[in-house]
């Protein structure tokens, strides 16, 4: 419209121009405004201690973060965790088992005695009746071979502490003793007086 002359009436000196666009859209002072805060917000990230002060983020400290390794030495895994993720649909969480059906562990004999009948329990399993606290079960307890001495170690290290058991954690160097005395042992032992047979 700017090129095309005005014309030259009262009217049309009247009118005011055309609307013209700047070059710059935006306003200097929101370029400023929106840079000033996203330097600001990089410098408080950088800025902030992170790790071991627990007063930012939710707390935890990195050595909460750790894997938790077994008091005492026994293993180098978290027995607990393997407990969670192989044992507890068939004993529970509580290690009270489930009547009639499975077994419990919390102040089994089987659990809280001989580490090495235990350690045969594991790497072998059961097949047969077998007297837990006074009850008698007849089921299938598999075989967890396929875990590692330390994985062994470390989840016998905690059913023989949790739920009031109280016994000695027992060590990786064990579980593969075992593991080679018990070779010859084809399939799962028959029952509990099979387990004090064989050890
Ligand atoms: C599929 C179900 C099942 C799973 C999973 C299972 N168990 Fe068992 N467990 C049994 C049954 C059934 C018996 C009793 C066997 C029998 O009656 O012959 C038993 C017996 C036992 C016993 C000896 C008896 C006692 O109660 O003290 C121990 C110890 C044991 N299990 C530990 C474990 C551990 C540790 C795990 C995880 C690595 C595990 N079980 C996973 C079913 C299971």
């Amino acid at each position: 419209m700017s090129d095309q002359k005005k014309p030259l009436s009262e009217q049309g000196l009247r009118e005011k121009s055309d609307p013209k666009e700047n070059v710059r859209a935006v306003p200097y002072f929101l370029i400023m405004l929106i840079g000033a805060i996203a330097m600001w917000s990089l410098n408080n990230i950088f800025s902030t201690p992170s790790g071991e002060l627990t007063e930012y983020g939710d707390q935890r400290t990195v050595a909460d973060l750790r894997p938790a390794v077994i008091t005492g030495g026994a293993s180098k895994v978290d027995g607990k965790l393997i407990y969670a993720g192989k044992c507890t649909g068939c004993h529970q969480a509580s290690g009270a088992g489930v009547v009639g059906v499975f077994p419990p562990l919390a102040g089994s004999e089987w659990v809280t005695g001989d580490e090495k009948i235990l350690t045969h329990i594991l790497l072998h399993g059961i097949n047969g009746e077998i007297e837990v606290n006074g009850k008698v079960y007849k089921g299938v307890m598999p075989a967890w071979s396929m875990l590692s001495d330390d994985e062994i170690a470390g989840v016998i290290t905690y059913i023989r502490s949790d739920w009031g058991n109280a016994s000695s954690p027992v060590t990786s160097a064990t579980v593969k003793a075992q593991r080679e005395a018990t070779k010859d042992q084809s399939g799962p032992y028959e029952g509990g007086r099979a387990l004090k047979e064989g050890s």
